[in-house]
């Protein structure tokens, strides 16, 4: 045991992911083990910043996020990763944790990925630990299943694992940003806090709704199918796949008892000018998060096109142009 740690310091950047093929369902609520594997794509230039120091002196793990103290479910999945670094690299220290997003958070746009992988890397470096993004991405994973993807940059695995301890619950790369220069346009249509948080919606949804094992099938044919169109770069296959597993999922929500309805009236208005302009030949398909809002994929030569569209939609208030992210890197 090396008790105390002076001052070490460190500041990383991670970006957000947005989901493909879904994580929806823990088979181990204590270590966010999910039933089935998920794969995503990271997205620039959204990102988290998060500074970590951990500072000789201190009594408890000081945490703000964006200028303010942070919530309490932040401040406690924030020591929760902290103290797993801590017993990983034999630490008694407590840290000071400074977190920046550069957009809304909570208002399902995954601030809670890039801000723990952010949080998982900088711990690690403020710690003196050497880590490989494997093994970061199984920490990250502790504060939020989906941070476990954003460790890495491009089109992303997160495995399911089989082992009880979920050592081997980790992500891994698929495909680099340079790989396929598509364009994700996020579509907000309300940029406030969500009416029920993902963790319990999951886990209500697991617990009560029929449609369950329907959704474990969904994903095990998905994963495949994403896998193939990431690799061959074909943007039908893997919006199609996209659009059919979102939705899949939220009809699991619709079974729960109660019910969890994350959309409002204008999300349903953006999904049917999808459908709309794509058939007029437009290419462009869309995926959702645990809420209201709808992020469409498409080229980066339709990219504008698609924006202007979709912003002329009642209800609409800002579409944030993103392309593929780059993966966590140290700043400082
Ligand atoms: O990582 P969490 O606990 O915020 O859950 C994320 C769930 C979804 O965003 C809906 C799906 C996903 O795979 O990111």
């Amino acid at each position: 045991m090396k008790p105390e740690l002076k001052d070490g310091t460190a500041t990383v950047m991670a970006h957000p992911n947005i989901a493909l093929v879904k994580y929806w369902g823990k088979r181990d609520e204590g270590l966010n083990l999910p039933h089935t594997g998920s794969i995503s794509v990271t997205l620039s230039p959204m990102k988290t910043v998060t500074t970590v120091t951990f500072e000789a002196g201190l009594e408890q793990d000081e945490v703000r996020l964006n200028g303010t103290e942070a919530d309490a479910g932040t401040l406690r999945g924030t020591v929760k990763v902290l103290d797993l670094m801590r017993g990983r690299a034999g630490l008694l220290t407590r840290a000071r944790v400074e977190t920046e997003n550069s957009f809304p958070t909570a208002a399902g746009l995954a601030s809670s990925a890039s801000g723990y992988a952010a949080l998982a890397m900088a711990a690690a470096a403020a710690a003196g630990l050497r880590l490989s993004r494997q093994e970061l991405s199984v920490f990250a994973r502790r504060g939020s299943g989906s941070a476990s993807r954003s460790l890495h940059g491009g089109f992303v695995e997160w495995r399911r694992g089989e082992l009880a301890d979920g050592s081997d619950s980790c992500a891994v790369a698929l495909a680099p940003a340079q790989h396929w220069p598509l364009k994700v346009l996020v579509v907000v249509v309300e940029a406030g806090p969500k009416p029920i948080s993902s963790r319990e919606a999951m886990k209500r949804t697991v617990a009560t709704s029929p449609f369950y094992p329907a959704w474990l099938e969904r994903v095990e044919a998905d994963l495949p199918v994403a896998r193939e169109a990431i690799e061959t770069r074909s943007l039908e296959t893997l919006g199609l796949m996209a659009e059919r597993n979102c939705l899949s999922m939220f009809a699991t929500m619709l079974g729960a008892q109660p019910p969890v309805i994350y959309w409002r009236p204008s999300t349903l208005a953006v999904l049917e000018k999808v459908q709309a302009l794509r058939r007029e030949g437009l290419l462009g398909f869309y995926t959702m998060d645990a809420g209201p809002n709808v992020k469409v994929l498409c080229t980066a030569e339709t990219a504008s096109t698609w924006r202007t569209a979709l912003e002329l939609i009642p209800g609409v208030q800002s579409v944030l142009e993103c392309e593929v992210g780059g993966p966590a890197e140290r700043l400082a």
